[in-house]
């Protein structure tokens, strides 16, 4: 399968996985469900649980288990659990982290996946209740669906758990809001803002994907470098695309960082640099994912793809 038909393949089974993971629109309060689904199935990218499968896919195959690289987790007879649930989870605390992020005492944006944020299609306390209730299911997810594999299920909330707490993604927002329209932010401090509140994430998914599939403890150190370059790279180039690129294309407005006085890459370092910066964060998150056993192929593209992003 080449490149596109892979990710479509991914892409599809996400779609599936949402419209069987979480619960109706119709579900009560049906105002309360419409919303989460509403932003769920805005579209998107589906970066974050395709890094899930396509990681937990690395591992599965047979004469990898049985090279004497240890699982970090399971017996190496065990049956390979479905990663689906875990790449569910992530999306949903991705979505709830979009939606928090638009609302107006924060990034007050209005367009977000090429359509009207929550908050404008329903109300504040409707948006911020649906994000509450998405970042709770993510979790509900991983105890119900790796109830069959406790230490599994311990490790991946635990993983989430980190990725999405005060110390990562959400010290990551906080001190993006605190850096607004500050004159003297330090590169160190951006640093800490995109390693947090966007490269937690993709750490984690690439990681729970390992996780799922028996990845040796030092496999699991190998994908979380290799998220971390890569989601540093693409949050610099979520800032660049902020700079050049047009609305239609991005689902979101453009523009806002500069207005917003955002500490930004392209603010702090300027665009050429900032692309540069980029392209040397991609190749390391390269060089980690060849290090890793089994087919990388697939990941080394999706990293280049997400280098030349449009949106
Ligand atoms: C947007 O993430 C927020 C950032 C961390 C930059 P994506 O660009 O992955 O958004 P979707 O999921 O495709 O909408
Ligand atoms: C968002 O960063 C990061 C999270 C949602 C955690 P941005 O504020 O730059 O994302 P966009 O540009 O609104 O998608
Ligand atoms: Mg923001
Ligand atoms: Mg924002
Ligand atoms: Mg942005």
């Amino acid at each position: 399968m080449d490149f596109t038909a892979q990710l479509n393949a991914h892409v599809a089974r996400v779609e599936r996985g949402l419209a069987k993971l979480v619960p109706a629109a119709t579900t009560r309060p049906a105002r309360l469900h419409s919303a989460m689904r509403y932003s769920l199935e805005a579209g998107g990218k589906r970066l974050r649980p395709v890094l899930v499968l396509a990681a937990a896919d690395l591992f599965a195959s047979a004469p990898l288990r049985s090279a004497g690289k240890k699982s970090a987790l399971r017996s190496p007879h065990s049956a390979i659990p479905t990663a689906i649930a875990a790449a569910i989870a992530v999306e949903c605390v991705h979505t709830y982290s979009l939606i928090h992020d638009d609302l107006p005492c924060m990034d007050n944006d209005d367009l977000r996946r090429g359509r009207p944020t929550a908050h404008k299609q329903f109300d504040e306390a409707t948006a911020l209740l649906a994000g509450d209730a998405l970042l709770t299911h993510a979790f509900a997810l991983l105890a119900e669906n790796y109830a069959a594999q406790p230490a599994l299920a311990t490790a991946l909330v635990r993983e989430l758990a980190d990725a999405a707490g005060s110390r990562r993604l959400i010290g990551g927002q906080m001190e993006d809001l605190l850096a607004e329209k500050k004159s003297d932010a330090t590169p160190a401090e951006l640093e800490f803002i995109h390693l947090n509140k966007t490269a937690a994430m993709i750490e984690a998914a690439l990681v729970m994907g390992g996780l799922v599939g028996g990845a040796s403890v030092r496999h699991l150190s190998t994908l979380r470098a290799a998220g971390r370059h890569l989601g540093l790279a693409f949050q610099i180039n979520d800032d660049i695309l902020d700079a050049t690129a047009d609305t239609a294309t991005l689902g979101k407005t453009a523009g806002k960082d500069a207005k917003a006085g955002k500490t930004t890459f392209v603010k702090l370092h300027g665009l050429a640099s900032a692309r540069r910066r980029v392209g040397k964060e991609s190749a390391a998150a390269i060089a980690a994912f060849k290090k890793l056993p089994g087919d990388s192929a697939f990941l080394i593209a999706l990293t280049e793809q997400m280098q030349s992003r449009k949106r």
